[in-house]
């Protein structure tokens, strides 16, 4: 099984590459953002604990995140591979992360970080945050916010994987299909 870790900052196309992945290599796709907005919508008990610090642009605690990821390893073992999205953003997530992979006989294979400028993203952004619906969407300051938290919190994780060899960063500016050239090249030298 292959495990591929889309990385970077919000905005520069994680979902929409991970979704051009999925179909192209049959391979699952989770991402921790879509399944805590997930349990916003349903109102469940989760959902409501991390709804306003998702909604400031901050992170839902690591252990709430790393629990998710522990019950999707397990119930997906026999996937020929996974993309995830979003997913580790903190040094003890990734930590968490390589302990849960291996405890399945699995590793991260590649992480891709997906390099695109910020006053990009931001643009990307508000553009979406007119029709997605999302909270976290919707204002500038909060947009500031998220990119400040990945500057403070989610940007060492690279480090991690680059010091085991397995970090790649791809330029994710020009089109969607541009980038998603670039990625591909990178997950068929692994193999798939
Ligand atoms: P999450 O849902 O992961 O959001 P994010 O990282 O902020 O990133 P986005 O989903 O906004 O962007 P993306 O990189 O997926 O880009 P997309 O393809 O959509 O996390 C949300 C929140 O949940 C976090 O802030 C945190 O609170 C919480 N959370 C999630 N994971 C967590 C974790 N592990 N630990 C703790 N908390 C966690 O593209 C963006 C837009 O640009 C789209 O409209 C798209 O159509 C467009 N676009 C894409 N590519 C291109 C292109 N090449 N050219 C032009 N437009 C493009
Ligand atoms: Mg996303």
């Amino acid at each position: 099984m292959i495990n591929i870790v889309l990385f970077g900052v919000p905005g520069c196309g994680k979902g929409t590459q991970a979704a051009l992945l999925k179909a192209r290599y049959g391979i699952e796709h989770v991402s921790t953002g879509e399944v805590i907005r997930e349990h916003i919508r349903r109102g469940t008990e989760l959902g409501r604990a991390v709804q306003a610090s998702i909604e400031r642009g901050e992170l839902a605690p690591d252990e709430v995140v790393i629990s998710m990821i522990a019950d999707y390893v397990a119930s997906h073992r026999d996937a020929r591979g996974c993309i995830f999205d979003g997913f580790p953003r903190t040094e003890p997530q990734a930590k968490a992360f390589d302990r849960i992979l291996a405890e399945n006989g699995l590793q991260v294979d590649l992480m891709i970080d997906i390099e695109v400028a910020e006053e990009e993203v931001v643009r990307r952004i508000l553009l979406r945050g007119k029709e997605s619906g999302r909270a976290d969407d919707a204002s500038e300051e909060v947009i500031r916010q998220r990119l400040a938290v990945y500057h403070a919190q989610t940007a060492v994780v690279a480090e991690h994987y680059a010091a085991c060899g397995r970090y790649t960063a791809i330029d994710g500016h020009g089109t969607i299909e541009e980038v998603f050239a670039r990625i591909s090249a990178l997950v068929d030298g692994l193999g798939q």
